[in-house]
């Protein structure tokens, strides 16, 4: 079974390619769309990660907008380039001129029989392939994807980030019948780094155990900075769903994207009840100290 990564490559993406690698899976592709930052820093981000952590993976430019033309990022939280850090940076890679995905993503797509999309960003890359190639769709096993909350939002009240910012991309999928197994905000936030885990990387043996604890610390800054002592994985959580699917319960449910509430544009509402309509899963539970322990190892052996 292949698998295909989409995102928008701030940090937690990066941990989560490196919490696949070091479960053993194989990567075909990587499909980079706007997110919290425009896509040219997206592509920057992708560029320096490669050369920080020696990855080959096929890399493709997506959408720079989402689907009805608007551009949601979060570098008031993220800063310029989404990745916080307390001091290394990744290195400042020039990006090659990057082909589009959507030949690559259709040929790749025909190749398989049983495909697995690992979505870590707002869904507009995926939402096109779904207009562009609906032929295509049944071959799409499920998109695994970090995004929504069933109780909350994270970048409004009601909507967490990667559906927000292209809620109508959400709800083509869903409506073109892809399987999406959501792992949602309320899931990512049972599995929280501290200070003490930065401190633990700084001490791996590597050449690039600082620049990881640099980037882990910069990104429990955010907590931090608003009276918190934890800060949740987001990416990694889901890269652990796919990879170790053996650590969740997945519920099955019916999900839907909110479009038009003045106040909850973006929230992704979830229901239980009428099994008939369920279209989606939600994961309801997981063995959070072994998925942190999944993220951080691979961040030790990435060091
Ligand atoms: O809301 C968290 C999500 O938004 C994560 O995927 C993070 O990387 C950003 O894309
Ligand atoms: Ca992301």
């Amino acid at each position: 079974m292949g698998l295909w990564i989409d995102t928008d490559m701030s940090v937690d993406d990066v941990f989560a390619i490196l919490l696949l690698q070091t479960a053993g899976e194989e990567i075909d592709g990587i499909s980079l769309g706007f997110g919290v930052t425009p896509l040219t820093q997206v592509a920057r981000n992708a560029a320096g990660a490669a050369q920080a952590f020696g990855w080959s993976i096929p890399l493709h430019a997506g959408a720079e907008r989402a689907i009805l033309g608007g551009q949601e990022h979060a570098t008031r939280i993220l800063g310029e380039t989404g990745i916080r850090t307390r001091g290394r940076t990744l290195p400042e890679a020039a990006p090659p001129p990057l082909p589009p995905f959507l030949p690559a993503l259709t040929a790749w797509l025909e190749a398989q029989e049983r495909a697995t999309v690992l979505a870590l960003g707002p869904l507009t890359n995926l939402a096109v392939l779904a207009l562009a190639r609906p032929d295509l769709l049944p071959r799409i096993e499920r998109i695994v994807w970090m995004g929504g909350g069933v109780t909350s939002g994270n970048h409004t009240a009601s909507a967490e980030f990667n559906a927000i910012a292209d809620p109508e991309a959400l709800a083509i999928l869903i409506a073109r019948g892809v399987a999406i197994r959501m792992i949602d905000l309320d899931a990512c936030r049972r599995v929280q780094i501290a200070e003490a885990d930065v401190t633990a990387l700084r001490a791996a043996p590597g050449p690039n155990a600082d620049l990881l604890a640099d980037l882990l610390g910069g990104y429990l800054d955010i907590a931090l900075e608003r009276g918190r002592e934890t800060m949740a994985l987001y990416d990694p959580v889901a890269a652990a769903a796919y990879a170790r699917p053996d650590l969740f319960r997945f519920r099955s449910v019916r999900l839907d994207a909110e479009l038009t509430g003045q106040h909850t544009r973006g929230r992704t509402v979830v229901e239980t009840r009428h099994p008939h309509t369920h279209n989606a899963e939600i994961a309801e539970d997981l063995d959070a100290a072994a998925v942190k322990s999944l993220c951080l190892t691979a961040l030790g052996a990435a060091a």
